[in-house]
């Protein structure tokens, strides 16, 4: 029998994800491996749910937003006994190399299972860009110019009313997306959670933005911070297996803000969560791309017999980084990109 090979999904989905699944099992299936994509990411793996791929059924599937296979953010060492199902499940089923296609959440876990001698491979995902040991992860292109249309057309109404809009951007901790998104979007001030901010200035800045341009966009991340709007904040208390609180549910910074920004500048301010919109639809040509050649680099991985890798862009190549190593902690903006933004504020 040839070789036997699984694919996951697991975490949040990212345009680009199909095309991953499409490049790496493509050459596996062409070479005689036979690919077993699992269902909702680990949780698929621990309850051998899965099926297996065919050239018919992944041929133009990289065109296409979410994932054929479905995604969960299901953490394998936060189940009973999860480690030792995974693994007999290896033996069981039987497969010999996983490929886990996710953020840092799913990497962790293939990290941990990779020391715990199972034979896997990681690819980078998330519209964050927030892992470490790759310039960019796929979706995050995707994601950027659905903040960067939907910025291009609030101009409009927020000028017609000469308005002040307050637009909440995703990415947790990370400022990446808002930071992208609101230089290609024309926002008249960007706020990341690297950067702290007083929102006495801020509403000073606004105030400034809209006598200058007669309206003012402001793009806020989601996991961004300021002490005094703390407590008016009220998110979900519920988490994920992983422990992420749910940043974009109930009423969050983007909100807040909006109401204080009203109060201290008197100008009429509106809010917009844009939440899931920044993930969903079909790929970027960036992302189609960029997620063929991981998962294509993905499979040379498995036929050289790499474990324990993650593949990563550098520059304009592909290459490997060590799993451990991309997750080490998280990517942030640097001040000096930050900064880059700055010369466009107000
Ligand atoms: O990590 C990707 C992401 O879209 C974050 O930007 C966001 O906070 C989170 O996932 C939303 O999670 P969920 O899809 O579970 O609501």
């Amino acid at each position: 029998m040839g070789k036997r090979i699984g694919l996951l999904t697991g975490g949040g989905d990212a345009p680009g994800l199909n095309a991953v699944i499409r490049g790496a099992a493509y050459p596996l299936i062409r070479k005689g491996y036979e690919v077993l994509g699992f269902h909702l990411g680990w949780k698929g793996m621990l309850e051998k749910d899965f099926e297996v791929l065919t050239i018919e059924k992944i041929a133009d599937i990289h065109r296409f937003g979410g994932t054929i296979l479905g995604s969960s953010r299901t953490n394998v060492y936060k189940k009973e006994n999860g480690v030792e199902i995974v693994k007999k499940n290896f033996k069981d089923i039987p497969i010999d190399a996983l490929i886990a296609i996710g953020g840092d959440d799913t990497l962790g876990v293939a990290a941990k299972l990779f020391t715990d001698g199972v034979n896997v491979v990681g690819v980078p995902k998330t519209i964050d860009n927030d892992v470490n040991g790759t310039d960019y992860t796929f979706g995050f292109d995707t994601a950027i110019n659905r903040v960067m249309e939907t910025l291009d057309w609030l101009h409009t109404t927020t000028k017609a009313h000469r308005r002040v809009m307050v637009v909440e951007i995703m990415g947790r901790t990370a400022g990446w997306i808002t930071l992208h998104g609101g230089i290609a979007g024309g926002a008249h001030l960007i706020l990341i959670p690297e950067v702290p901010f007083d929102i006495d200035e801020v509403a000073a800045q606004v105030k400034e933005a809209h006598k200058k341009n007669g309206y003012c966009i402001v793009a806020v991340a989601e996991g961004a911070e300021e002490p005094k709007l703390k407590a008016h904040i009220m998110r979900s208390q519920e988490k994920d297996e992983f422990g992420h609180a749910q940043l974009w549910s109930g009423i969050g910074i983007g909100e807040v803000m909006a109401r204080e920004l009203n109060d201290r500048t008197g100008l009429e301010t509106r809010a917009l969560v844009l939440g899931h919109l920044q993930r969903g639809g079909n790929p970027s040509a960036f992302d189609r791309v960029l997620g063929t050649r991981f998962g294509v680099r993905a499979a040379e991985c498995v036929m050289n017999e790499e474990w324990g890798k993650m593949v990563s862009l550098k520059g304009s190549d592909i290459g490997t980084v060590p799993l451990q190593d991309a997750l080490a902690a998280l990517k942030h903006v640097t001040n000096e990109r930050y900064g880059t933004a700055k010369i466009f504020f107000g």
